[in-house]
Parts: structure tokens; sequence; C-alpha cells
């Protein structure tokens, strides 16, 4: 299985588009003065507008790769904005972590990176105990989609053209998965083709979890809601929703 996370440039190249999440973390970090951690923090891509803000940002994240090219791009800040960045290398479930963060953010779906009901629990425990004592916590994440999963196993689905940041090359793009019902887990393959007929593939295992398991998760975290959306602009939740925003404080 390939690492999802191992080629950073074609993660900021699937994600180059996505802006409403960055747009509201900016907004929770300045909102709060900061300082600021998050968890599964990768490449930087809420790290460095966060830190261009004014906020002050740990982070802490699994991947070597990821942290490695956060480093390249942090590298390129002027002095005053590097300053305000500290990233690590450790997992999300386990992290040894400060009680001195105003905010704590799980986002962009990191809480699916975590095989079990126990491993939600344990990230949401190190974000709490990660807060000083009026702090809190802000996180997103998908809810099941059954239109998505009843899609053919295997078929190419979101073909796209980029161009290779790597070399200047064309890249067609498709992705395909299938879910797997018993397991609930949703693979997704990110398949990248050079001009030369050759490609790269990015496998994610999505783990999902109903509404009502992820509120016991809350709950057995001694967390609670304090505010929650179906998107990053406040919308409120519905039944059919499938995305959850939400900002959690000690219960
Ligand atoms: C979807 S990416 C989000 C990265 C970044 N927060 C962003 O918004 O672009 C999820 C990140 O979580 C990290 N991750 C996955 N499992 C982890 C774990 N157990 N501990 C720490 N980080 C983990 C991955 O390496 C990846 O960088």
């Amino acid at each position: 299985m390939a690492d999802p996370y191992a080629i950073p440039p074609l993660y900021d190249l699937e994600y180059q588009h996505q802006a409403d999440d960055i747009a509201f973390y900016v907004a929770v970090a300045a909102r709060s003065g900061g300082p600021v951690l998050e968890l599964g923090c990768g490449n930087g891509r809420l790290m460095l507008p966060i830190a261009r803000s004014g906020v002050h940002i740990d982070g802490v994240d699994a991947s070597a790769s990821m942290l490695a090219d956060l480093e390249r791009k942090r590298a390129l800040e002027p002095e005053h904005i590097r300053d305000r960045i500290h990233a690590r290398l450790g997992d999300f479930r386990t992290a040894q972590v400060e009680p001195v963060h105003k905010v704590v953010i799980w986002p962009f779906n990191a809480l699916h990176h975590c095989p079990t009901g126990a491993d939600v629990v344990k990230v949401l425990d190190t974000a709490k105990r990660a807060l000083v004592p009026d702090g809190t916590i802000y996180l997103d994440c998908y809810l099941p989609d059954r239109k998505l999963y009843a899609r053919t196993p295997h078929g190419r689905y979101e073909e796209r053209t980029f161009t290779d940041p790597r070399d200047g090359g064309t890249l067609m793009s498709w992705e395909t998965g299938f879910w797997d019902e018993q397991k609930r887990i949703h693979h997704v393959t990110y398949i990248y083709q050079h001009a030369d007929g050759h490609e790269e593939s990015l496998d994610l295992k999505l783990h999902m979890y109903e509404k009502d398991e992820l509120l016991k998760f809350i709950r057995d975290a001694g967390l609670k809601i304090l505010w929650q959306s179906s998107d990053f602009f406040g919308a409120p939740m519905a039944p059919t929703s499938l995305k959850w925003v939400m900002q959690l404080v000690p219960a």
C-alpha cells in the first residue's frame, strides 16, 4: 500500500483548491490569539497561514515526509513567521503535550486515520491535555456517505489533468476505491499517470464512524460540543449532513 503522505507535492496538488477550511481555522486561531496546537499538521497547509496571521502554532504529525516538506516551506518564510511554527514527529494518540494551548485543532478529516473508537478517544484526550483551562478544541470530519460508497468498486472517478510541480510535466489524475461495509473503511486510491505512462498511486484508508458513535467518543473523552455546523460557514447540521465541523470543550 502506498503511504498517502509519502509524496507531499502530490498532496499539495490534490488539495490546492481546498480553501474554506483555511479561512475558518485561521479565524479560529486569530480570535484565540494562540498558541494553537494542530494534531496531524502535515506539511503546513494550515500552519503557514495561521503563523502568517500572527499566531504561534505547534504541530504533531506521524509522517516524516510531510514534516520534511513543512520544514522546506517554513525555511522560505521570514524569520518572525518561521519562529511561530514548531512541529515534531509523533502519534497524535500518544503525544506528550503541554497544557499551554488556547486552541487545539484536529482538522481536515484526520479523525478518519483512527482505526478504532478507542483511538479517537485517545486523540481527543491528547487535545484536552494540551489545553489551558479555558481552552477549546476544533475539528472536522466526514459522516458516512452511502451514495459515494455505492460507486462502482474500482471505477475511475474525478478525472483531472495537473501540471506536475516537480518537473512541469502533465499528470493525468483520477481516483478509484471501494467501500468495505464490514470494516467500515472507505478505501480511496489517487492515481497520477505521467506522459510516459508510468503511474504513482496513493492509498487512503478512511475509517468511518456514525454520528452517534462520534458523540459517544466525545463523551468518553470527557468533552462536550459547544458549537457545530455542517460546513465551515455555520450551516446547521441536518440528518443528511455529510460533514461535521465542531467546537469541543471539557464537559
Ligand atoms: C488529511 S492530512 C491533514 C494535514 C493538515 N492538517 C492539512 O490540513 O493539510 C492528515 C495528517 O494526519 C497525519 N496523521 C495520520 N495519522 C496520524 C497519527 N496517528 N499521528 C499523527 N499524525 C497522523 C498524516 O500524516 C497527515 O499529515
